[in-house]
């Protein structure tokens, strides 16, 4: 590996560009919300994992009122690992949110997180526009994470309809929130829309700082032999492999519509995987299944991008952001 490239090496990315401050992360491979350890929080982050060397962790999801989250089954295939190794790309969840609700989080967790040198940014979901608000309420004058990701995949109480599946719906989640903090605001967004360019413009429109794209997509499984559905609820989310090239395409699309920085996700197992995505026009990745299969997996990612930054003689990750071309021949580094 040459070593001038390593020397000069900055993978640093700013994620909240529009901010007086912005939001500088040291490095783009993030831990997506809901897949490290469990449920993400606790137990879920082992003391000896160097979660500081990440660019950022995000805890599960968190609701306004704690939630015990769905009937088991919740997850399909029950271990990942070993449905990776018989070429199984797909994991279907359907937990349920299991949190201890935001009151408890920013009064228990919040406090450690900010005596921990991780970079954490909390996820929080709400079920109806003022109560996205009222959550974002809670997190005023709390310190110990450095942003907020929206979890837009979560339905309306008034039409059940998903928040980032309309974009009306989309701005009353957002700016509620926007009049509550200056924290950026990430939103993340549903893949199960006809249009995410629509969505993405209302995000940025309604106060989002940077896009997350993308949640799971919705899914079924049947077991022929007991014509049973999988999952306790039926319907689950899809994540892992299979999701990558749905995720890539929508981050490419929504990177031509929005001028915000986009945070690509989706069946992300390895560095080449999310130099994919930053090729799309991602300025930062996030690792959500991977962890099931492999809790190094983050850490591996991240070596195997400078790897291929190296390779390609590349010292920052701007310049290969957003590069991926099918009009010219040799566009691609490498
Ligand atoms: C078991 C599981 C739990 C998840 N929980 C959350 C969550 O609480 N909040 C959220 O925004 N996304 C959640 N997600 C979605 C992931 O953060 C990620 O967007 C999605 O799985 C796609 O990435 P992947 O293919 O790398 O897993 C969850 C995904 C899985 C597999």
């Amino acid at each position: 590996m040459p070593e001038e490239a390593w020397d000069t090496m900055d993978l640093s990315v700013n994620l909240a560009p529009g901010r007086p401050e912005g939001l500088a992360l040291g490095n783009p491979v993030m831990i997506a919300s809901g897949t490290f350890g469990y449920d993400g929080y606790g137990r879920g982050f082992a003391a000896e994992a160097p979660l500081a060397s990440l660019g950022a962790v995000l805890p599960k999801t968190f609701t306004r009122h704690a939630r015990t989250g769905n009937p088991e089954p919740r997850w399909f295939p029950l271990s990942f690992r070993e449905a990776l190794e018989v070429g199984e790309t797909t994991l279907l969840n359907s937990v349920g949110l299991t949190n201890p609700g935001i009151e408890t989080a920013m009064a228990d967790l919040a406090p450690r997180w900010a005596d921990s040198e991780v970079n954490f940014v909390m996820s929080m979901a709400g079920d109806s526009a003022e109560q996205w608000e009222e959550m974002a309420s809670f997190t005023r004058g709390v310190i110990g994470f450095s942003a907020i990701e929206l979890n837009l995949s979560c339905p309306n109480v008034d039409d059940g309809a998903m928040f980032s599946h309309h974009p009306l719906l989309t701005e009353a989640a957002i700016s509620g929130v926007r009049r509550q903090t200056d924290l950026p605001i990430w939103a993340k967004l549903s893949p199960n829309v006809p249009d995410i360019t629509e969505i993405a413009c209302a995000a940025v429109e309604s106060g989002a700082d940077a896009l997350t794209i993308s949640n799971t997509v919705p899914a079924m499984h049947v077991d022929v032999e007991t014509g049973r559905a999988v999952l306790g609820t039926g319907y689950g989310g899809l994540s892992g492999p299979a999701l990558r090239p749905i995720a890539v395409a929508l981050v490419h699309k929504a990177a031509q519509a929005v001028d915000v920085p986009i945070i690509g996700v989706g069946g992300i197992m390895t560095g080449r995987h999310a130099a994919e995505f930053l090729m799309a026009g991602a300025t930062a990745v996030q690792v959500g299944s991977a962890n099931l299969a492999d809790l190094n997996a983050p850490f591996r990612i991240l070596t195997e991008l400078e790897e291929l930054l190296t390779r390609w003689e590349v010292n920052t990750v701007d310049q290969i952001i957003g590069t991926a071309r099918w009009d010219e021949p040799g566009a691609l580094p490498g």
